[in-house]
Order: C-alpha cells, then structure tokens, then sequence
C-alpha cells in the first residue's frame, strides 16, 4: 500500500488468554517475523481463572524481541505498534511501583457469578445493557473490579486516594511499554467493562455508583487508531509510537475487512467469537446477543451485534490435555473424520458456564447419547460439532436480530479465521449447520493484522478502510452440502441436549 521504505514494519501485539504473540508485518500486509510464548493459567478455586499480570508483559516483552531479532529489525524500522488483547480481563495495580495488586482475573472467571445474579434480582439488568450493550454476567470487568478491591486488604480505600488504576490487558501492557506516561484504552475494550456507555462514548457515573468502582482508577478512552503514546526507549533501543489498540475479536473484524453493515466474522481460539457489522446502529438483540462497539475511527464508532461462546478451542484441547486421546489438535480432524455417523453423540462443552444466547455461568458440561460402541472418534467429532452447533445457535438468533433490525441488508458472509478455521472438514460441516457458505481468507493471522493496520492508518501508511477491504483475499469458500433433513436432525438433537442440561 504504502509508499515507504521496505525495512518500515507495523509491529502487532496479541495478547491471548493462553500465550502472547507477536508478529511483524510489512506494510504490503505480508508477515516478516512471528514468535509466540505461552505462559501458566492459574485455576485456584472452580471456575476461578487467573493470570500474573507479570507474565502477560514478560511475555510480551520477549515475543517482541523475538520478532525484532527474527527480522535484524531496529526501533527506527517499526513505524508503529499496534495492541490486540483478550478482552475483560482485569488487572489492577499500584500506579507508583506499577505492580499488580491482585493476579489478572480472567474474562472466563465465574467468581462473580452470586453479585451478577444479585443485581439481576435485584432489577438492574435493563439499565445495564440499556447503556452498555452487554448483561449482568461476570464475563465482563465490571464485578470484576469490585471484587479486586473488596478482597485485597486496604484496596478500596487506595482506590478512593488515587493510588490504583485499572485496566483491560491492553492498558496493562500500555502502562508497562509507556514507563507509566499513559493510562488509556480504546472505545472497543472499554465497552466490555459493563461501565462504558456505548451510545456516548463514555464512562457512565451510575454504573460506577451501581457496581462501587471509583472513577479515579478509570483509563482515558481514545478511538482505536490513536495517539497511544511511544515505548520507553530502553525497551526496543529507541522510541516506537503506539498508534492502534483494539479488543482481539473486533481486531479480527478489521483483520476480516468486516466494514460493511451485514457483515459477520467468527474466530476460532479459545471461545468463539461472531461479530456482525451492523453500521452505525446500535441494534438491540432481542435473543440474548450484545451489542457492541466494532471499531471507533475519526471519533465515529460502528456497531456490531456479537454472539460470545466461551469454549471452541478448548473443546480440542480437553480432548488432548483432559482425556489424552490425541496428541496435538491436528489429530482431530482425522480422528473425527472416521466417527461412526450413525451414532449421535452431542458434547456440551459448558466447562464454565454457557455464553450467548444461555447466558448460564452455573450450567457444567456433558455428553449425551453413549452407547457401547462409542470412542475417541465419536468423541472428537462431538467436539468438532459443538462448536460448530453453537455458531449456529448465534447465526440464528444473528439473523433473527437482523431481520427485525429494520436495516437494509443483503444476505450476510461469514468469514472465518482462528486456529480452528484451518481444519477443511470443521469448516465445511460448519457451513453444512448453519446452511450457509463459509469464507475462510488466505491471511488467516487476522486478529493481529486488525491490530497493524489500526496502528499504520494511524501512522498513515495504510489506506483508508474502503481500500485495506480491497485487499482481502479469498482462500477457500465452503458451500453447505448436506441435505436438509439430516441439518434438523442433527440440530435438534443438539438443542434437545443443551434443553436437558439447563433445564430448572
Ligand atoms: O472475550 C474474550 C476474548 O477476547 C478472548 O479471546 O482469542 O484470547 O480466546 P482469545
């Protein structure tokens, strides 16, 4: 796209719930260096998830420099950084020593389940997802930071004095690259803290009153190609501007080129995520989706309507860590492929609760319709098709939400990408499900390259989005093939299993 020096790279930071990645791109979109590191889940307590905030910016730290020494790159080589982050989870930390005062509390944590339930009872849901689009589930980074400061000793009192900040990852990590000069976020993380008026564009006092979170701990928020600020030049040898922030879901909405109302992307990592463009109205769901902000660009937010499932990927690896019947994720799919068809085995993989459109954060997992003859194969396939079963529950109650909308739309896209967007026969029964084609793109590092391309249109070496959108290219499309009747069999087995586990 741009007319720059070759050696001039966007960095992309993604900060994922279960390794931290980064990647270098060059301007033409290609991908110059990767690196990738893991770091320990913390599980202390059922449906507790945890992360040392530390490890999220050491191993930040070391990806990035990975992708720098890959590359021979310099400081003065990157034109920008961009920063994509698992979304909600919630970091607190002393704004002197800039040390954590609690360990991150993950987006899948359920501790706040009782105080979600509470104030649901207690009538406050419609005020809630009046103003933020979301619902009362401690999914989101609201509880969460009133949990952090009713249990560490002395926290609330620091929080009244100014002494504490918050922050989704992103800020976390933008605070640590910034030596502490910058305490901000972007429109897309800030509208997943249940505290973020979504049709304003700010931080809402009586949702602060409701959930007892001071102001004072709040980071400012920008659009998502912003001013971020630049790194400490110890860091990287010199000063990077950081000029793109974004949430990982609607990263991969720009990554996918979503910017057109009707648009749908759904991502494959740990959870699924389905995001669908729904211009600049809010749409409220009326079946139990968010609404959300997809991206914010010249202080003009757009819209999404999103569908959010809490296991995809985790599915596979419970196959492999859980119960060791393969050996890395690859195996999968030819292990699922040699399933007896005609047994039917539904997995519900509501390892922490269900997400859209149960909303259940108490319901646990289970499988249904064993036989003698059952195994590893039938098992994989299970998992391989609760994913797929869920994305058609969200395409649905999508289309549902659509339809009523009153928004002139054609017939939507979806376009996939995530680790799980790689394997032909997930993609190809996932279009038989939903009954509808399945575009998968050639690039499929999305999230990240969402994050680049904020951080370079910031830095105004790449095109407008109309352009950027011209440079999608198309891998494989998956046309649905399976005959109608064996679809509703198969669905409504699926939706007579999630029945018998969340019924009262
Ligand atoms: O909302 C949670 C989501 O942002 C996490 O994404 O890719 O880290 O599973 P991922």
């Amino acid at each position: 796209f741009a007319e720059c020096n070759v050696t001039t790279y966007l960095l992309a930071i993604d900060q994922g719930t279960t390794s931290s990645r980064a990647i270098l791109f060059r301007p033409d979109t290609s991908v110059a260096a990767q690196a990738q590191q893991e770091f320990p889940q913390h599980f202390p307590a059922s449906g507790w998830v945890e992360h040392e905030a530390e490890d999220l910016w050491r191993s930040t730290l070391v990806t990035c420099h990975a992708v720098l020494d890959q590359a021979g790159a310099q400081a003065s080589d990157i034109a920008a950084i961009g920063i994509t982050n698992q979304r909600e989870t919630t970091v607190v930390w002393d704004r002197k020593t800039g040390a954590a005062i609690h360990r991150a509390i993950v987006w899948q944590d359920r501790r706040t389940a009782d105080l979600c339930a509470r104030l649901r009872a207690e009538g406050h849901e419609p005020l809630v997802t009046e103003r933020t689009g979301l619902i009362l589930d401690p999914y989101f980074s609201g509880t969460k930071i009133g949990w952090i400061l009713d249990e560490v000793p002395g926290a609330r009192a620091r929080a009244e004095r100014g002494e504490l900040a918050f922050g989704t990852v992103d800020s976390w990590l933008l605070w640590k690259l910034t030596g502490g000069k910058v305490h901000a976020t972007d429109a897309t993380n800030a509208a997943r803290t249940l505290l973020f008026n979504i049709h304003t564009g700010t931080w809402d006092d009586d949702l602060l009153a409701l959930l007892r979170v001071p102001r004072s701990l709040l980071p400012e928020v920008r659009d998502c190609a912003a001013d971020f600020g630049a790194t400490r030049p110890e860091l990287f040898g010199g000063t990077i501007s950081i000029g793109g922030i974004a949430g990982d879901q609607q990263a991969a909405t720009v990554g996918q080129a979503c910017f057109q109302p009707g648009m749908i992307k759904s991502t494959y990592g740990t959870g699924c995520f389905a995001l669908l463009n729904t211009g600049t109205t809010a749409v409220r769901s009326r079946n139990r989706l968010l609404t959300t902000i997809a991206y914010q660009l010249g202080g003009k937010r757009t819209y999404a309507l999103e569908g959010s499932i809490f296991v995809a990927g985790a599915a596979v690896q419970w196959l492999r860590d859980g119960l060791g019947i393969i050996a890395n994720s690859a195996h999968t799919e030819p292990l699922a492929e040699a399933a007896d068809p005609a047994q039917q085995v539904y997995l519900v993989p509501a390892f922490v609760g269900l997400g859209a459109p149960h909303w259940n954060p108490d319901v646990r997992g289970a499988m249904f319709g064993l036989t003698r003859n059952t195994g590893p194969a039938e098992f994989a396939l299970a998992a391989l098709e609760s994913v797929c079963y869920q994305t058609a529950d969200l395409i649905d109650a999508m289309n549902t939400d659509w339809a009523s909308s009153g928004i002139a739309h054609g017939t939507p896209v979806l376009r996939v990408d995530g680790g799980m967007a790689a394997s032909n026969f997930a993609m190809q029964r996932l279009a038989d499900l939903i009954a509808a084609p399945v575009d998968r793109p050639v690039i499929r590092e999305t999230t990240a390259l969402g994050a680049a391309y904020l951080a370079g249109y910031h830095a105004g070496i790449m095109p407008a989005p109309g352009r950027f959108a011209d440079s999608w290219r198309l891998d494989r499309r998956f046309d649905p093939s399976m005959p109608a009747e064996t679809r509703n069999a198969k669905l409504a087995g699926w939706r007579d299993a999630v029945r018998r586990l969340t019924a009262p």
